[in-house]
């Protein structure tokens, strides 16, 4: 028996006035996707603004229902929106945002796990990473350089 030992290494910003120019400006997009959302149930409001190869930046935000599973995260409607529109493009940086209305999230807030495998797929479509970087609403950002660094032993269609 051997071991095999899954090592992360994500960069941390202390918070958002820290991130370079180009993500400051993506992770406004996202506050203001944020801003945006239907969450009335949760009453978590999540913000997702993704940078595309050709210059467009395609934003969404959770949408939520009464019959709860119908709703969709913030990054799968922003992601398979820039798939619908911008099929030909790359999605080259993924910013995230979370706030509740009762609360200051100042937890970085990743992806979900449904929409960690659906930004995979992208990944996987486009043959190159995706820098990912997510936050609560205050307090310090998350870096991924891929998504493949927060869903190791990921599966998508490479191994098909
Ligand atoms: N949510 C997202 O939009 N993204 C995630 O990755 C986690 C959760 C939404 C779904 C639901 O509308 C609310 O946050 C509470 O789970």
């Amino acid at each position: 028996m051997k071991e095999l030992q899954i090592i992360t290494t994500l960069a941390v910003y202390s918070n958002c006035e820290e991130l370079p120019e180009e993500a400051k400006v993506l992770m406004q997009k996202a506050v203001e996707a944020r801003e945006k959302a239907y969450a009335p149930y949760s009453r978590f409001k999540v913000g997702a603004a993704l940078q595309l190869s050709n210059g467009a930046v395609v934003s969404g935000n959770n949408q939520e229902n009464a019959a709860f599973p119908s709703g969709l995260c913030a990054e799968r409607v922003a992601i398979y929106s820039a798939g619908a529109n911008y099929p030909e493009a790359m999605v080259t940086v993924m910013a995230i945002t979370a706030t509740a209305f009762d609360k200051v999230v100042s937890t970085p807030v990743p992806p979900c796990g449904a929409c960690r495998q659906a930004i995979a797929e992208y990944e996987n479509k486009q043959h190159q990473n995706i820098v990912i970087y997510f936050m609560g609403e205050t307090g310090a950002v998350y870096k991924a350089n891929s998504l493949k660094d927060i869903l190791p032993l990921v599966f998508d269609g490479s191994l098909m």
